[in-house]
């Protein structure tokens, strides 16, 4: 049954009922609509709009429906143009008159701009979580693979030693990063607009206060206007969302190198990991190339959410009923990522003495090589060209640093002495990198000592609403 049958001498055709309606996506908000309308009524009772006794009546019910859906005895009726549409006509169809008053000082406008953000706040909830527990593990790993020296590269190329550890804790900074953006979305998000009505507020006396404070916003919205016509509290979320994709793709790039029989950095556990139908040797990376696949779709909805809003006229436009199943597929999307990818790396099994022996070869102490002629008075231009001058001829000599005698070395260089060979040593280069925020296995620990005790602090800051609703 449609909410808006008075002025119309038809019913809507049939298959574009079915092109208008929004059911098949937004029923999962089943739960923040009963919600919001069991806050409204309540309110509405408080304000003398609705006799207490209906206020009452209407949220018992609702409480009812909501208990219904979820233990399956409700099945939602899929012909109903939206959830909004179907909680008001059940609630009606069990109190009668009521049930069509819990509507009064309300449109879809404001309900659905409500609904979408208690749905995105609770989802944001599941992947702070997530993310967390993905910072947690890649602190533990960088714990124990702190001393782990392995090529760091620029361009791919073989550039400097680094840590395994300090590898995995850069991630880390980024998924904190990610942390943060979405708890900022949704604190910027976390305002109600129910009050805002279609369009234009409402000429009833509305506690708006009381309201938000129910369903456990800051604030709530101060333009009628934007609080039902504005989804940049999607975007945003969704910009965040594909921002955490493009960290969790970029490590799964280099996740999926590493399994590789040219790196062999790492293997992944047979539990993430999948064979061939063909090829009996083959042990394939599916869950990380995925991630990264699955990183397009993302973008993919951050980029229909901007194109969605950029021309819309103030204030409600049907256009924005398209913001759901992109925002849904966002958070969908990471969620399920994360899901496999947190205990994917968790269970991933590290091959130091094969990060040892890439970093052996390639020259990345030929820095340090000229950092050791720099330590003997050279001017570093000098001793960069020095330096060069050596490596290329280890390169046609087939040499490596550690390998180049001493009487060659002087050839190029009289400022050279035995200790060279400590110098460039690969432990010692990656120890003496100890500057703050340097790869040195001491600065690893402290780093990743420092990102457990923030993680233990942190805390999603709208858990108890989710736990209260
Ligand atoms: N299903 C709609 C949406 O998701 C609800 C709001 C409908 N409002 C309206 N005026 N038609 O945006």
């Amino acid at each position: 049954m449609k909410l808006w049958t008075g002025r119309f001498h038809k019913e809507l055709d049939k298959k574009t009922n079915d092109f208008n309606s929004s059911i098949p996506f937004d029923s999962r908000m089943a739960r923040e609509d009963i919600e919001g309308s069991i806050a409204h009524a309540t309110m509405l009772g408080a304000c003398g709009v609705i006799a207490q006794s209906e206020a009452d009546c209407i949220c018992a019910e609702l409480e009812k429906i909501l208990a219904d859906i979820e233990s399956g005895a409700l099945p939602i009726d899929m012909e109903a143009e939206d959830i909004h549409t179907f909680v008001e006509g059940e609630l009606t169809a069990r109190v009668g008159d009521a049930g069509k008053r819990l509507h009064t000082a309300r449109s879809r406008n404001d309900q659905v701009a409500l609904d979408d953000r208690l749905y995105l706040r609770g989802q944001c909830g599941m992947l702070y979580e997530q993310l967390h527990e993905l910072i947690e593990v890649l602190c533990h790993k960088a714990l124990e693979y702190a001393g782990a020296v392995m090529p760091g590269y620029t361009h791919l190329q073989r550039a400097q030693p680094i840590t395994f550890g300090h590898h995995l804790m850069a991630y880390a900074e980024m998924f904190q990063r990610d942390l943060a953006r979405l708890t900022d979305a949704v604190k910027r998000m976390n305002s109600c607009p129910l009050g805002s009505g279609a369009l234009a507020g409402t000429t009833y006396p509305l506690d708006r206060s009381m309201t938000a404070k129910l369903l456990g916003f800051d604030d709530y919205t101060h333009n009628s206007l934007d609080g039902v016509s504005d989804r940049d509290f999607c975007m945003e979320i969704a910009s965040a969302i594909a921002i955490a994709m493009v960290h969790l793709s970029r490590f799964s790039e280099e996740i999926i190198l590493w399994c590789s029989w040219e790196f062999k950095f790492i293997e992944l556990d047979d539990a993430f990991s999948t064979g061939s139908s063909i090829m009996p040797q083959k042990k394939n990376p599916d869950i990380a190339e995925l991630v990264r696949g699955k990183t397009g779709r993302v973008i993919g909805d951050l980029t229909t959410l901007l194109a969605m809003m950029k021309s819309l006229p103030l204030a409600y436009n049907k256009d924005m009923q398209e913001d759901k199943e992109a925002i849904f597929d966002a958070v969908d999307t990471l969620h399920m990522c994360l899901t496999a990818f947190v205990p994917m790396v968790d269970t991933m099994k590290v091959l130091p003495e094969n990060m040892r022996r890439a970093a052996a070869k390639g020259f990345i102490n030929a820095t340090d090589c000229a950092d050791y002629l720099v330590g003997k008075g050279l001017p570093f231009r000098d001793a960069y060209k020095a330096t060069g001058a050596i490596v290329a001829h280890c390169i046609e000599n087939d040499l490596t640093l550690e390998t180049l005698p001493l009487e060659v070395y002087r050839e190029f260089h009289e400022l050279f002495g035995e200790d060279v060979y400590q110098a460039i040593s690969l432990d010692v280069c990656v120890n003496g990198r100890k500057v703050a925020g340097g790869p040195a296995p001491e600065n690893v620990k402290r780093e990743a000592e420092r990102v457990l005790g923030l993680m233990q602090a942190a805390k999603w800051p709208y858990a108890e609403e989710r736990e209260q609703r």
